[in-house]
């Protein structure tokens, strides 16, 4: 098995003109594997940081400094290796000195080359027992932004188009068709306004949230219609955005916890929502917990700042019975190592797992790859934007290679 023979870490731009790094390792055999890393706006609290506290010049500084002469010869029969180097040589929870970043780029620049190196593609590396390739997660695609990733919209961050179909071609097809309705339907009812395009592709529009809630469910029970396929309407609230001083605070209202059960209870119902992330603030384990037991069976209930990738707050989520589903972020807990865990305890729960993006991505595809091996049941990655298509594509890709 081969070495390291290079490492190098270098700063790109992430798809909100950002800069992020990006890592290439290469391996005496001639290997090589490079991937990079993105960022979120949205963050969580208990996420690792994703650069040390001077930012990207700092991160090139540790690399540089500490990681690269730790990395350089390591054999890489297993990127657990490497993983296990990354702790090391930043010795903080939270990847502090070196950044969750650049680790998140090395982790996975070496599981790709080690793909290349053993002739497998980057999910069979992954696999996880019983995994062969055959199994495709539907596509979890946001359609609609508000939030912080998005000037001028609703308080909700992402209206989201989900499809579920056994093949990736027909779940995109219906994900994309429902951003495409949406927008004609904007353009119809304010043919004078100006629609926007918000960071993760989705059209951003100066509407209420439950006013793009209906559009959102009526594109989809049209793209029903018309295409035959299962895609129904989802929500990421994020909404420990908008939650202060014990109140989520919307445009519209104000709701304390249990006020704030009842509104998404009632959403969930009234327009058959199939996927809801992060109703609650990040530390209200209970909230999600009375959500999951009023509404569990009829839709995913996904934690994501609330996880954060992260296993023990995974494991007090379980405790709880808090979700039904988690959201997988490598870059939230910066190994692959460490998202497998998350992905291991998740399924020993008979939870549901979600591979996601970031809002500020890179152009690559790995991420498809990241959500086969695990048997992930959703892909979250957008649906416009080269840096989200690149992630569609590669599912595609991969659809095609054991689907006809
Ligand atoms: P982020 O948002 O990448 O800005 O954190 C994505 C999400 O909340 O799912
Ligand atoms: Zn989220």
């Amino acid at each position: 098995m081969s070495r390291i023979a290079s490492v190098d870490l270098d700063p790109i731009y992430d798809s909100r003109g950002r800069l992020t790094v990006e890592a290439t390792i290469v391996l005496d055999s001639g290997a090589r594997g490079r991937a990079g890393a993105p960022s979120g706006a949205s963050t969580g609290a208990h996420e690792v940081v994703a650069f040390p506290a001077g930012g990207v010049p700092d991160a090139l500084v540790a690399f540089r400094g500490r990681l690269a002469p730790a990395l350089n010869g390591v054999e890489v029969s297993d990127f657990m290796a490497v993983d296990r180097i990354l702790h090391e040589v930043d010795g903080t929870p939270n990847f502090a000195r070196i950044g969750g970043n650049p680790a998140t780029a090395v982790s996975v620049a070496s599981a790709l080359a080690l793909g290349e190196e053993t002739h497998r593609p980057l999910w069979k590396v992954l696999a996880r027992p019983g995994i062969d390739g055959s199994r495709f997660p539907g596509i979890v695609g946001n359609c609609l932004n508000g939030g912080r990733h998005a000037i001028g919209g609703p308080d909700i961050q992402e209206f989201i188009a989900y499809a579920e179909e056994p093949r990736p071609a027909d779940s995109i097809r219906a994900a994309v068709r429902v951003h495409e309705l949406l927008g004609a339907e904007l353009h119809r009812r304010y043919p004078k306004a100006a629609l926007g395009r918000g960071d993760e592709g989705g059209w951003v529009a100066a509407i209420g949230n439950v006013e793009a809630l209906e559009l959102l469910s009526e594109a989809c029970a049209k793209a029903r219609d018309e295409l035959h396929l299962s895609v129904h309407p989802g929500l990421d609230l994020a909404a420990s955005e908008f939650f202060t001083d014990g109140r989520y605070r919307y445009k519209e209202q104000t709701l304390d916890a249990e006020g704030q059960e009842t509104f998404v209870a009632r959403l969930v119902d009234r327009y058959g929502l199939k996927y809801v992330e992060d109703p609650f603030d990040q530390e209200a384990f209970e909230s999600f917990a009375h959500l999951t037991r009023a509404v569990g069976d009829r839709t995913l209930i996904v934690g994501d700042d609330l996880y954060c990738t992260n296993v023990d707050r995974l494991r007090r989520g379980i405790d709880h019975r808090s979700t039904n589903a988690v959201l997988i972020k490598v870059n939230q807990i910066g190994t692959l190592t460490d998202t497998l865990a998350a992905v291991d305890l998740a399924g020993a729960n008979a939870l549901a797992t979600v591979t996601s993006h970031r809002s500020g991505e890179v152009p690559e595809g790995w991420l498809a790859h990241v959500a086969v091996g695990t048997g992930a049941r959703g892909l979250k990655c957008g649906v416009l934007g080269g840096e989200r298509v690149a992630k569609l594509n590669e599912l595609l890709r991969l659809g095609r290679a054991t689907q006809p």
